[in-house]
């Protein structure tokens, strides 16, 4: 299959262009490469013919109609999008033009591909969004795919109109999409902004463990590289107009993610003090969500899918990947934001 990939220089994108391209497809990557993207993400797989690069901002619509003109797709999987929260928080703007207007744009350009080729039968647009749409959740429950959505943060409310898009453009124009919501990913090449990295690169660098608020907030891990399998599945198996969530099965609290970090630390790179005695507690991130938690059963009853990687095993795993890639983390600290507190505005 030829899939056209946005925001493939990103974490989760690279981690669905190496596995789409190790098992057969062709793969166009279009990607800004804004802050937070990253060539180096795709060096393992830059010289095949299988991949090629186009470097495409999602808002820039005549650009998006030339790339489809040019690759004729079989497929798209549209990850590209502004991805933190408290960037989100103090800088909404730009999620609202990538998230929400790209996301239009991609639709569109999508459509009049489509349309042109005749409404080629296989054709799939997949959106992939994220389960913080659902909002938060107490000490219980689930999110279905039918939980209503409660977006609370400018990042989950831009992912949630664009999801709101998708689907209007599958019942109106019969646009033939599948949708995927999914939980906290981790693994290799996380940009060096998000909690787990930051953890593991403070630890090593003697610095404080920043955990928000009480350290209580719950998340449902899931392995990036168990994302990308379940991404290519929906894509070739899921049916037309439906959401698929995906979980990681491995719930834990933050504070919970930080002290096994610390102690993985502590056998792999060992030194006179334990890493716990560098957790600081600090202000709480605005509005931040308790609880997410997927209920994973559609897609494990439909599509027979199930994450392979435990949280223990995955942790360990990308600890090891940071302590073996020093060059390229130390790149991406250098840019704009990263290592600032951010997201603290009310
Ligand atoms: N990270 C998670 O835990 C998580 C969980 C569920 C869903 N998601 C979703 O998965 C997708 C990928 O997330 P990620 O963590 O890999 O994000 P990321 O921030 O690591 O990567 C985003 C990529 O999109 C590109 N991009 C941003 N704006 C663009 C634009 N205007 N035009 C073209 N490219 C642009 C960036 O250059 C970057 O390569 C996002 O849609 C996100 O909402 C992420």
């Amino acid at each position: 299959m030829k899939i056209l990939v946005t925001g493939g220089a990103g974490f989760i994108g690279s981690a669905v262009v190496r596995l789409a391209v190790e098992r057969g497809h062709e793969v166009i990557n279009v990607d800004a490469l804004t802050y937070a993207g990253c060539l180096e993400n795709l060096d393992s797989v830059k010289d095949n013919p299988l991949y090629s690069f186009e470097q495409v901002d999602i808002r820039d619509r005549p650009a998006l109609d030339d790339t489809f003109a040019k690759h004729a797709p079989d497929a798209v999987m549209h990850l590209a999008a502004e991805s933190h929260v408290d960037r989100s928080i103090d800088g909404p703007g730009d999620f609202i033009e990538t998230n929400i207007t790209g996301t239009y744009n991609m639709l569109e350009a999508a459509r009049a591909y489509w349309v042109g080729a005749g409404k080629p039968e296989g054709f799939r647009f997949h959106h992939i969004s994220t389960d913080e749409v659902f909002g938060s959740l107490g000490d219980t429950g689930m999110f279905t795919e039918d939980t209503p959505y409660d977006p609370r943060s400018p990042y989950s409310a831009s992912k949630a109109s664009s999801d709101h898009l998708v689907r209007a453009w599958h019942e109106t124009y019969g646009l033939p999409v599948v949708l995927t919501n999914c939980s906290n990913n981790y693994g290799p090449f996380h940009f060096p902004e998000k909690l787990i990295p930051v953890v593991i690169l403070n630890a090593l660098a003697g610095k404080p463990l920043p955990v928000y608020g009480q350290g209580i907030n719950v998340r449902d891990w899931l392995f990036v590289e168990d994302h990308a399998d379940a991404l290519l599945l929906v894509l070739e198996k899921g049916v037309l107009g439906r959401s698929y969530n995906i979980g990681g099965e491995n719930e834990a609290r933050n504070i919970d993610i930080v002290r096994k970090i610390c102690g993985i630390l502590d056998e792999k790179r060992p030194k006179s003090t334990k890493y716990e005695e560098q957790i600081t507690f600090v202000e709480d991130r605005a509005g931040h969500d308790l609880r997410y938690a997927i209920d994973p059963t559609r897609i494990r009853t439909e599509l027979g899918w199930r994450p392979s990687v435990t949280l223990d095993e995955g942790l360990e795993r990308t600890v090891q990947w940071y302590l073996d890639n020093e060059d390229w983390w130390r790149a991406l600290q250098a840019r704009d934001g990263v290592g600032k507190r951010l997201g603290v505005k009310g």
